[in-house]
């Protein structure tokens, strides 16, 4: 069955835990789509994993809308999302829109921007003219150097900032909200306070959906792991194994363990 908006959200509300996986080409959309991930994320990972950056913000719209068509042909059922790349949604709404509408033309189903609450009228925006949005927030890779670094997120006093960024971004129309690096208690709080659809990468078993960067799940990706990661080659005798193993242990919930959050 295509993965819409709709069935995923059906999916939330059933309690039925959700696979994404960053994905950058059409055979491994092919294969992730075979073995059942729900979602595949075009990130701007790619940066790092494809290009060998030492972070997403050299990564232009124009490399989003290539890798974006790739994996498009490969997605069968999976819900494609894109990220919107540094630079090329901060400005203003109208510029939002002309990004979001590069990555929609080429094969995007959903576009995924970094920020707060003050990024919710651009939500707004997009969504009242008919692009379905995903908010990042938590650890947000393209402020790495605002941050002052790849640090967990929303401890102590910068939890009820989190979650009011959160309700803000729903309330704006944001139709899922992806968390980064937060404490699991504050992902589970945030899934239970809005109605948008929840996405953790390292915030815990509680969200409504899992997602990690391919390279790090298949152990290719060189250098010291973050602590969320699991390597699921390990146990696996093919790729194609490694996708599927990871999609039923978010399904049963035994990934993430609590070793894997903060
Ligand atoms: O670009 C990316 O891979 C991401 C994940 C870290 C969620 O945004």
């Amino acid at each position: 069955m295509k993965k819409t908006i709709s069935v995923l959200q059906k999916m939330k509300q059933e309690g039925q835990k959700m696979a994404m996986l960053t994905c950058y080409d059409a055979s491994f959309a092919s294969a992730m789509s075979s073995a059942g991930v729900d979602i595949l994320l075009v990130g701007d990972s790619l940066g790092m994993v494809c290009q060998g950056r030492n972070s997403t913000l050299p990564v232009t719209l124009d490399d989003m809308v290539y890798h974006t068509r790739c994996v498009a042909r490969g997605a069968g059922d999976a819900l494609v999302l894109s990220d919107l790349s540094f630079g090329s949604y901060q400005q203003s709404k109208e510029q939002a829109f002309d990004s979001a509408v590069a990555l929609m033309q080429a094969g995007a189903e959903m576009v995924k921007l970094e920020g707060g609450a003050f990024m919710a009228p651009t939500v707004e925006f997009l969504v009242a003219r008919g692009i379905p949005v995903c908010a990042h927030i938590g650890l947000t890779p393209q402020s790495v150097h605002t941050l002052g670094g790849y640090k967990v997120q929303g401890r102590g006093d910068q939890a009820e900032r989190l979650l009011q960024d959160a309700r803000a971004l729903s309330d704006a129309g944001a139709q899922m909200v992806l968390m980064e690096m937060v404490p699991a208690e504050l992902g589970a709080k945030v899934t239970r306070s809005i109605p948008a659809i929840t996405i953790g990468i390292g915030a815990g078993k509680d969200t409504d959906g899992q997602v990690l960067v391919m390279h790090d799940m298949l152990d290719v990706f060189p250098g010291r792991k973050a602590r969320f990661v699991r390597n699921f080659m390990q146990d696996a005798s093919s790729i194609h194994e490694a996708f599927a193993n990871y999609v039923q242990a978010v399904r049963d919930g035994s990934y993430p363990a609590p070793e894997h959050s903060y």
